[in-house]
């Protein structure tokens, strides 16, 4: 910090801070970091330390920092008209031409966007639309939704009882009823070591089966799952999942929300993540790279099917009654037009699809030697390196030790900022699209030295 700065204590004695350990943050012991000014993928703070930044915020700066194109976006909305809202027919041409952008890119089949505010809210929204749509089917019993271990959907109430993570949990009393945890599509973490892809991938169809059987299927609403799953493990699912739950899904009339909020609009290398593995959603949560996080919004895709039963809906029993009176807020969806505007002008979603197989091919050259390194996975600019402490026997470290959390606070001392996954030895990268073939270069070169200082 500073000299006779006051924000370092300001910061410890008023500021709140999400998922930090509240407690040695107050005593001092935990890091503290202002952030100032960006540019590209590179992050400067306070003190001038100039930062790789290889998770680009938190999955979210896909178009990189600094983009004036966006910044005049918001600014020249907010003097036009900073705020109006989008109840009972309003909207801004802002709101209006990112809704027909949004469904000019989305796959197939879908109908409108319910604007919110971050994937937390947009994935309770999505809850809401579910059970709307049963009631106005008659069928009031079929409510439950079922999620994927290590899953992640925020950590609101209802979204966060969709979560799959003990973090977003315990002393939280989460998750509700109604919600249901089916298993992880994590081939690496397999139970049974031998256990082929295509019968772990049969193992996970039949479990979903048998959660079916068990709960009966005239009470299950939905599926939800990421494309690839995110804070879970930045893992790629094994081939043929999506196939598989689909046919499981379909067999039993049950709802897919693919919850997009890191895989929408180009962070696999594709538009969408449901097109990248064949999915056919119902409902596709959106947010991060729908503005790049230059404004809060989030987004609903609604399928044509879903639609239809919301529109008998409002026939039947009048008005829709849900609403934030951030829907659609003019300075979100001014940034998110000007956002998917640049991704298409400067290419970036093939940019991070080409530059996602050189980084990956980068971390293999750099790592897939070391002996604590179990697996290097990823697809586009999604990618996760997993520490092991026997790589014969895939013998996971004590997580005590906090392996990862250390090879990431050695990475940082060499200027890069990546990000240790909250459930197991996970170093993830999720850089912004604009990442060059040297910027991942120097990811990798810095990141075989931090390991073999912390691992040897
Ligand atoms: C897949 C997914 N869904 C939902 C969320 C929650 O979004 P937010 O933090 O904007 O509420 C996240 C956040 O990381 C996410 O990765």
């Amino acid at each position: 910090m500073l000299e006779n700065d006051h924000l370092e204590s300001w910061d410890r004695e008023n500021f709140f801070h999400p998922s930090t350990h509240l407690a040695e943050f107050a005593r001092g012991n935990a890091p503290q970091r202002v952030m100032k000014t960006g540019k590209g993928v590179r992050i400067t703070d306070r003190d001038g330390n100039e930062l790789l930044d290889a998770f680009a915020g938190l999955y979210c700066v896909n178009v990189g920092y600094g983009r004036q194109e966006i910044a005049e976006a918001i600014a020249d909305q907010a003097r036009e008209l900073a705020y109006y809202h989008a109840y009972v027919g309003h909207g801004t041409e802002a709101s209006i031409t990112l809704s027909k952008m949004i469904l000019d890119r989305a796959p197939e089949g879908m109908s409108k966007v319910y604007f919110g505010l971050g994937g937390s809210d947009a994935n309770t929204t999505n809850v809401k639309l579910v059970w709307y749509y049963n009631n106005v089917l008659g069928r009031p019993e079929k409510k439950k939704i079922i999620s994927r271990w290590r899953g992640y959907h925020g950590s609101g109430l209802v979204n966060g009882s969709l979560t799959g993570l003990k973090l977003f949990h315990d002393k939280f009393d989460l998750p509700f009823d109604r919600f249901l945890h089916t298993d992880a599509p994590y081939y690496f973490r397999r139970e049974k070591l031998d256990q082929t892809e295509a019968e772990f991938v049969a193992e996970c169809a039949a479990n979903l089966e048998a959660m079916i059987a068990e709960e009966g299927a005239d009470t299950i609403a939905a599926f939800i799952g990421e494309p690839a799953l995110g804070t879970g493990g930045l893992v790629p699912p094994p081939a043929g999942y999506w196939e598989a739950i689909q046919k499981v899904l379909d067999k039993h009339d049950i709802l897919l929300i693919a919850d997009e909020v890191v895989t929408g609009f180009g962070r696999l290398g594709s538009m969408f993540g449901s097109d990248h593995y064949g999915m056919r959603p119902d409902i596709i949560t959106i947010a991060k790279g729908l503005t790049s996080a230059y404004a809060p919004l989030s987004g609903s895709i609604v399928s044509d099917k879903v639609w239809k039963v919301l529109e008998e809906g409002t026939d039947k029993f009048g008005a829709f009654g849900h609403g934030w009176t951030y829907s659609a807020h003019p300075l979100g969806a001014a940034a998110g037009v000007a956002n998917l505007k640049l991704l298409d002008d400067l290419n970036l979603i093939e940019n991070a699809g080409s530059v996602g197989a050189y980084f990956k091919s980068a971390l293999r050259d750099a790592l897939g030697d070391h002996a604590h390194v179990g697996d290097i996975r990823g697809e586009g600019l999604l990618c996760a390196v997993e520490f092991v402490e026997d790589k014969a026997d895939r013998a996971f470290f004590d997580p005590a030790k906090g392996t990862a959390a250390q090879v990431n606070n050695a990475l940082l001392r060499r200027g890069v900022i990546s990000r240790a996954m909250p459930q197991g030895d996970i170093l993830g990268f999720a850089p912004p699209f604009c990442l060059t073939e040297a910027d991942a270069d120097e990811i990798a070169t810095k990141l075989r030295e931090a390991v073999t200082e912390v691992l040897g």
